[in-house]
């Protein structure tokens, strides 16, 4: 660890080049969300105490305050749920599509109807802003039950000519940046097509996958169909380790990625990874700089940062380094950062105490190598985990800052003078799973997309999700496709 202190945010801050103004606070009610005392697994169709008898309790990370008790689910809980799966896996794929897809339609329906109570739940048990939670998260949720519940019955015309068929159990490993919303891309596809699931959701944010349990009866899915075992990396290695689980999909951390694979190795177990990133967000001198200002904001603060295809490397043609920064700052000046459930607020808390020390010590790393360090102003509430979005400039390719996935609202900034040098730096990382790119040539578009090692590229915007669209990385960001009709493959065997 670095000895050096971060200085204060006052210290670093430049005047604002014009007067910021106030916003009233315009706090969501959380009296929408009725919360339990303490959550058991769902398994069977029941939510049923851990077998341990232990729970841990889940906080909200912008409070620290307790929100409840979660059971702690151990190696029985896991082969509890894995064996109702399986028992439950003979009658859900032997039902018609359309009878699938109906279960599919109402749980999107549902999460429709109660799309405000979960967003409020999704911001206090994980701390991302409610305009995220309620805006994005949400309705990405509901849209991508849709779209699977759409592919259901129509699976003979996904792939012509072929004949798609189950694996059986699929285990489902998810993180804590996106609860609901990574629960949704495994449970999703799994269903349609006729798979059964155990899902562990993260330890910091289990309480949307429990309260989906409860989407789950009211939609009368079949007992076994989802069973939610909740706990931490223990209970996610049970569920990697069972015998009988055919498929394992985890989004992640890579090293966690890695273990998992070197577990499943030599087992015929189908495996898919969504793992870490270090996208390069890539400006030309040509491109629409203020456009290009708010989809770098967009790219490195939306969600704090805890985003696996954060825009976390600003590559910046030299010629408009100068000017791209200085809009840059003063847009950030902008952002509110505070308690999440305020509709005004533009950052929120981050997300435990464990990943804002590792964001901490990361900043310190770059500024003790050299980097200029650039944070907003901003007054952090007492209590609670926060960090100042934060720009990172002056730094070398071997820094820390530009190799390491921060995931926290921290931009470092690269510049180059050719697109030869752009792409380059942009593939110089271990990772592969995003980048953007900003310019005004559609033919640079096009040669760029075709040598940066990505497996999404945004064009003249950053972080758009749709449904149909396939997502997934190269390299050590992992493999296989989520989303689209690429989505469907991870879940089934395919013959023609
Ligand atoms: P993690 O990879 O440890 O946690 C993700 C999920 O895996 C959680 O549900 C966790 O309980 C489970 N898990 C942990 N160890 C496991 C094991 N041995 N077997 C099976 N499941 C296991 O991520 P963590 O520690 O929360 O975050 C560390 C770093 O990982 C972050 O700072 C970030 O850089 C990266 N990360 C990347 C994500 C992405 O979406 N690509 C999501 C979360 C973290
Ligand atoms: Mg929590």
């Amino acid at each position: 660890m670095p000895s050096h202190k971060l200085p204060t945010p006052e210290s670093t801050h430049q005047e604002a080049p014009f007067e910021v103004f106030g916003y009233a606070p315009a706090p969501e009610s959380t009296s929408i969300v009725s919360l339990a005392e303490r959550y058991d697994c769902f398994i069977n169709g029941e939510f049923t105490p851990p077998h341990s008898g232990s729970y841990f309790p889940t906080i909200n990370p912008s409070t620290e305050e307790v929100l409840a008790q979660v059971a702690l689910g151990d190696s029985a809980d896991v082969d509890r749920a894995v064996t109702a799966a399986a028992a439950a896996f003979p009658a859900w794929s032997g039902l018609t599509p359309g009878e699938r897809a109906r279960y599919l339609f109402r749980i999107a329906r549902i999460i429709q109807e109660r799309s405000r109570e979960l967003a409020v739940l999704e911001t206090m048990d994980g701390g991302k802003p409610i305009k995220e939670s309620r805006d994005v998260d949400l309705p990405l949720v509901a849209a991508h039950f849709f779209y699977y519940a759409g592919w259901a019955d129509k699976l003979e015309w996904a792939f012509p000519g072929a004949t798609l068929r189950p694996l059986g159990v699929c285990g489902q490993i998810i993180p804590w940046n996106f609860p609901l919303l990574m629960l949704a891309w495994k449970i999703a596809p799994a269903l349609a097509t006729g798979n059964t699931v155990v899902l562990k959701p993260a330890e910091t944010t289990p309480l949307t996958a429990l309260f989906f349990a409860d989407i789950c009866q009211q939609a009368d899915l079949p007992p076994g169909v989802v069973n939610i075992v909740t706990g931490a990396g223990q209970t996610g290695q049970a569920l990697v380790e069972h015998p009988q689980v055919a498929k394992i999909a985890f989004t992640g951390s890579t090293e966690v990625g890695k273990i998992i694979q070197k577990s499943l190795a030599g087992r015929g177990t189908h495996l898919s990874l969504e793992l870490g990133g270090k996208a390069a967000n890539i400006v030309f001198d040509d491109a629409p700089l203020d456009q290009a200002v708010e989809g770098i904001i967009n790219g490195i603060y939306f969600n704090q940062g805890h985003v696996c295809c954060a825009g976390s490397r600003l590559l910046v043609e030299e010629s408009v380094a100068g000017i791209l920064l200085e809009k840059l700052r003063s847009r950030m000046m902008t952002l509110r950062v505070g308690n999440p459930l305020d509709k005004n607020t533009d950052v929120g808390a981050i997300n435990s105490k464990m990943q804002l020390e590792k964001i901490e010590e990361l900043v310190l790393s770059g500024v003790a190598e050299g980097a200029d360090l650039f944070q907003t102003p901003c007054t952090l509430p007492d209590k609670g985990f926060w960090f100042p979005p934060t720009v990172l400039s002056g730094v070398a390719q071997s820094s820390r800052v530009v190799r390491e996935e921060i995931f926290g609202p921290v931009l470092s900034v690269l510049t180059f003078r050719t697109p030869e040098e752009a792409v380059e730096k942009a593939n110089n990382t271990p990772y592969g799973l995003s980048a953007g790119i900003w310019t005004d040539k559609g033919s640079r578009i096009l040669w760029m997309s075709n040598h940066l090692r990505a497996g999404v590229i945004w064009a003249n915007t950053y972080n758009r999700f749709d449904p149909t669209a396939p997502f997934g990385g190269y390299k050590e960001s992992g493999f296989g496709r989520e989303g689209g009709l690429h989505g469907l493959l991870p879940y089934v065997e395919i013959s023609r």
